[in-house]
């Protein structure tokens, strides 16, 4: 997956308008702060080159994150009817031009507090579009769409904030609330608060989770998109490999009476030559199945398997 050569080319040029003297240090200074800083509700892009550099070196990743989810969930039917969208801390624009490409009838409105943030979209996109500037913290919430999105926003939240946009998120939500974050260990502990205080609400997920209890054991749920990599983006980052997999989790909202999706495959799949072994989240809980070429018509469709689908 790598981002529509339009935008590419937006971005190239954004780099070029940028002082390069500074630039290693910038970069090193925003990866820095995401690694220390995120977790406390605090603006990690102070700049317009950091904003820039956001959409260099993360906003690929973002981008096939959310291309590659909520294609897949139209596809599942996980996701029906989905005329309009808000995407709440839209940045740079990751799932603007996702939705876009997926569907460029959507109707998206988007909602962001920093203002570097919004000055780069802005740059980024061809169309007329205005962005909401609005604290989703502090800010009073009024949406109107079947779909509220959030990307890799509320892990950068202290843990009451996030709770309290989370519960001022549902209170908007008309049909669905898609959640996707980090894959992380401490992002997954965060969702799962979340998915708790969901069900309190009279919402559940229908996505990935079969059950309102996730019946892990001393173990995470993880998802991943594989973004290739441009010229730009491996100096950015460092780095020779031609693409990298970006991890992430998410949850998908719907009022309590909306269906679960089914079977789910939660793990990459382990081929070996003799068999294939898939990890899937069902009604009855976690169950790893070994396939082998003794049973040829399941042994053909586990070979086709991959993580985050239906089975
Ligand atoms: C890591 S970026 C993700 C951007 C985009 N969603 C993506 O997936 O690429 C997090 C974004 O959330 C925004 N954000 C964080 N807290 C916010 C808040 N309280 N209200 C509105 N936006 C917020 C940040 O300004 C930033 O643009």
């Amino acid at each position: 997956m790598q981002l529509p050569a339009n935008l590419q080319i937006k971005i190239n040029e954004l780099y070029l308008s940028l002082n390069k003297k500074d630039l290693v240090t910038t970069q090193q200074n925003l990866t820095s702060k995401y690694k220390t800083s995120s977790g406390q509700s605090k603006s990690l892009i102070g700049s317009k080159q950091d904003s820039i550099l956001y959409a260099i070196s993360r906003m690929p990743a973002t981008y096939a994150v959310i291309f590659t989810l909520v294609s897949d969930l139209i596809k599942q039917g996980a996701l029906q009817n989905v005329r309009s969208v808000t995407d709440v801390g839209s940045g740079t624009g990751a799932g603007y031009f996702a939705l876009k490409e997926i569907d460029e009838t959507l109707d998206i409105k988007l909602v962001e507090k920093d203002k570097f943030m919004i000055e780069t979209f802005l740059k980024l996109a061809n169309e007329n579009v205005s962005v909401d500037k609005l604290d989703l913290i502090k800010d009073k919430l009024s949406f109107n769409s079947d779909l509220i999105m959030s990307s890799f926003v509320l892990s950068e939240m202290t843990e009451e904030d996030r709770i309290k946009t989370f519960k001022k998120l549902l209170n908007e939500t008309k049909k669905y609330l898609l959640l996707i974050d980090t894959g992380t260990p401490k992002t997954y502990e965060q969702m799962m608060k979340l998915k708790s205080v969901a069900y309190e609400q009279g919402y559940k997920v229908i996505a990935p989770c079969a059950g309102e209890k996730c019946l892990l054991k001393n173990d995470y749920c993880q998802f991943y998109a594989r973004v290739e990599r441009s010229a730009l983006h491996k100096l950015a980052k460092g780095g020779k490999l031609s693409y990298e997999d970006e991890k992430y989790f998410y949850l998908l909202f719907a009022k309590s009476n909306t269906q679960n999706s089914g079977k789910r495959v939660i793990r990459r799949p382990i081929i070996n030559s003799n068999e294939i072994k898939l990890k899937f989240c069902t009604n009855d809980g976690v169950e790893e199945t070994l396939f082998t070429k003794k049973d040829k018509e399941n042994f053909k469709r586990a070979r086709k398997a991959k993580i985050n689908e239906l089975f």
